[in-house]
Formats: C-alpha cells, sequence, structure tokens
C-alpha cells in the first residue's frame, strides 16, 4: 500500500495509452487518482494501484458535470487536472467529413476547454496544475492529419493564453507539446476514407499506406513518458518560482518537430514528409492520374 500524498489527481482519457500510464504513476507516488473514459472496463485494472475509475465522455457536458460532481462530492480541492483525451481524427483535408472534423474537435478541443471550465474552481481551491496533452502536429504538418493538427494547435493557443488568465489564480498550466508515443491511437484499421476518395487509387489506400509506411518503432514507451510526464507535473507542482506556463516536449521527435518547424524551410519539411511517409509512389500516381485526365 502506497502512503498518500493528500494530493488529488483526474485523469482523462484513461482507458488506454498515456492516460492509463499516467493514473498508475501517479497512483504509485502516493496520489489519490480518479481515471476517467468511456471504457470503463478497460480501467478496471487501474484499481489494483488504487486509481478509482469513473465513466467519462469528454464531448458530452453532462458526463462532465457528473464526473465532477462525484469528485467534489469525496473531495474538497483537486491538485492536478490531466486533459488526455484524444482521438486520431486522420482523412484528407479536401475529403472530411462533417461528422468526423466535428467529433475530432469535440473531444481535442471542446472538450478539455469545457473539462478545464467544470474543474478550474477545484483546481483553483488547490492552486493546482492544468495539464494537456497536445502534439507536434500541431506545429508540423503530417499526411491525412489536417484535422488532428488543427485541433491540437488550437488546443495548445487555448493553453497558453489560460496560462495567462489563471496565474493571477496561482494555478499552474502545463502543455505537453508530444512527440511519437507506443500506444493504441495510431492504429491503421481505425482508418477511413470516403469511398470516392481521389486518394484511393488503383486499389492503394494511401491513408492506410501513408500510415503503415511511418516508422513507429522508435516511439518512446508510454511508461518511460508518463515518468517523465509526471516528474514534469511535480517539479512544476513545488516549484516556488514566478513562472506558471510550462511549454515541456516530450515524447519522441518532440522538441527535433519544433526545430524543423521553427528554422527549416517548407520544402526541406516536405521532403521529409515524403520522405517518412514514403508518400512519393503514391503522389506521384495520384498526379498522374488526376492531372493527365483535365489536360
Ligand atoms: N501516441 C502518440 O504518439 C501521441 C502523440 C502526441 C499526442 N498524443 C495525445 O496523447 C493523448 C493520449 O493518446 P494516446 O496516445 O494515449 O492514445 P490512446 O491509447 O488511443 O488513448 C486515448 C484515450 O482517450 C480516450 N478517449 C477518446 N475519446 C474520448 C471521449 N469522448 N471521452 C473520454 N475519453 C476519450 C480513450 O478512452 P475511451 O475510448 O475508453 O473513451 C483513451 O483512453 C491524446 O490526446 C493524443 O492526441 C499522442
Amino acid at each position: 500500500m502506497v502512503k498518500s500524498n493528500g494530493k488529488v489527481a483526474f485523469v482523462t482519457g484513461a482507458s488506454s495509452g498515456v492516460g492509463f500510464a499516467v493514473s498508475v504513476e501517479l497512483a504509485k507516488r502516493g496520489y489519490k487518482v480518479y481515471a476517467g473514459a468511456r471504457r470503463i472496463d478497460a480501467m478496471k485494472p487501474l484499481e489494483e494501484y488504487g486509481v478509482i475509475p469513473i465513466s467519462l465522455d469528454v464531448s458530452s457536458i453532462e458526463s462532465i458535470v457528473a464526473a465532477r460532481e462525484l469528485i467534489e462530492s469525496e473531495n474538497d480541492h483537486l491538485d492536478i487536472l490531466f486533459n488526455n483525451a484524444g482521438v486520431p481524427c486522420g482523412a484528407p483535408a479536401i475529403e472530411v467529413q462533417d461528422e468526423q472534423f466535428m467529433k475530432c474537435y469535440e473531444v481535442n478541443l471542446y472538450g478539455p476547454i469545457r473539462v478545464t471550465r467544470e474543474f478550474s474552481k477545484l483546481v483553483i481551491k488547490a492552486k493546482g496544475i492544468l495539464a494537456y496533452t497536445s502534439s507536434t502536429a500541431g506545429l508540423t504538418p503530417f499526411p491525412f492529419g489536417s484535422i488532428y493538427s488543427s485541433s491540437k494547435a488550437a488546443l495548445s493557443a487555448y493553453i497558453s493564453t489560460l496560462a495567462f488568465e489563471v496565474k493571477p489564480l496561482g494555478v499552474k498550466v502545463l502543455d505537453f507539446v508530444s512527440g511519437g508515443i507506443k500506444t493504441e491511437i495510431g492504429e491503421v484499421e481505425k482508418l477511413e476514407l470516403i469511398s470516392d476518395s481521389l486518394y484511393r487509387i488503383d486499389g492503394r489506400d494511401l491513408l492506410k499506406e501513408s500510415r503503415k509506411n511511418f516508422d513507429t518503432s522508435r516511439f518512446m514507451e508510454v511508461n518511460v513518458y508518463a515518468k517523465k510526464a509526471v516528474n514534469d507535473i511535480e517539479s512544476a507542482l513545488n516549484s516556488s518560482g514566478s513562472a506558471n506556463y510550462y511549454r515541456t516536449f516530450r515524447g519522441s521527435m518532440a522538441s527535433m518537430a519544433w526545430f524543423i518547424s521553427s528554422v527549416f524551410p517548407r520544402s526541406f519539411l516536405e521532403a521529409m514528409l515524403v520522405q517518412a511517409f514514403k508518400m512519393k509512389d503514391g503522389f506521384n500516381a495520384v498526379k498522374k492520374k488526376y492531372t493527365t485526365k483535365n489536360k
């Protein structure tokens, strides 16, 4: 039994990947941890660490309020709110359907905004920390990632302003601009092109192909990421300095993505993307089929 440190945390998107691992790591360090997600069964193993799983759909205000009421009934403060729930939203920018981008923004952007609003009073009472998993995808493009990238870029912009506004309230804000982490989020089978997509070509599906081609073998192990993230949270919480906004690059290639997006010309970035996702052949096929036809 781990000795309690008297601090309370709530982690969203905790049924797998980052949220699951961060919940375990926090519990191991003595936090009372509430873990939220839709798949309640997948969070059952967290109980072994003393984590309390609760049903949460961040795209539903009723669900968020119910989670808040439950946590509030058992605690008068919240030291850590980790807004982590997210979905991958892969689709071509010119073909993305309304329900696809609405779902993406509901979970990746409006969800954390709503959760922050609903839990802010509890976090202010603790002079606690608001943490988020944004993404390097918000800094650099990747093929068929326009909606995911834009949801995460908007989230980072929200976080940056939020930090400024909550500074007088004694709340700290941490934006984990995350690179590659080994989790379920990149599972290719979940991705679907529309039936008459321009990127279905000669029996090929360029969306699935690009994801399969991308080498994820050097992505960071999720437990390693979780340990680093909780270290970052604790050092921010314990810091007596005046800073309240921490923009932290975690996960594989995270700092590199920032460097490339800030320093290198667009042509270099595009060449890298074509290479990394092995898009040359597929894009040539698209070019040949659609530009020759129109001549
Ligand atoms: N893995 C990476 O390389 C990477 C890189 C940069 C950023 N990130 C970000 O890291 C965060 C965690 O992702 P992950 O990599 O750990 O992926 P993951 O294993 O797929 O986890 C995503 C989590 O979000 C939850 N979720 C999805 N929709 C939800 C909803 N409507 N309400 C509540 N929870 C919801 C899922 O639970 P349920 O389905 O049970 O609800 C799941 O627990 C995401 O925000 C992701 O964008 C990941």
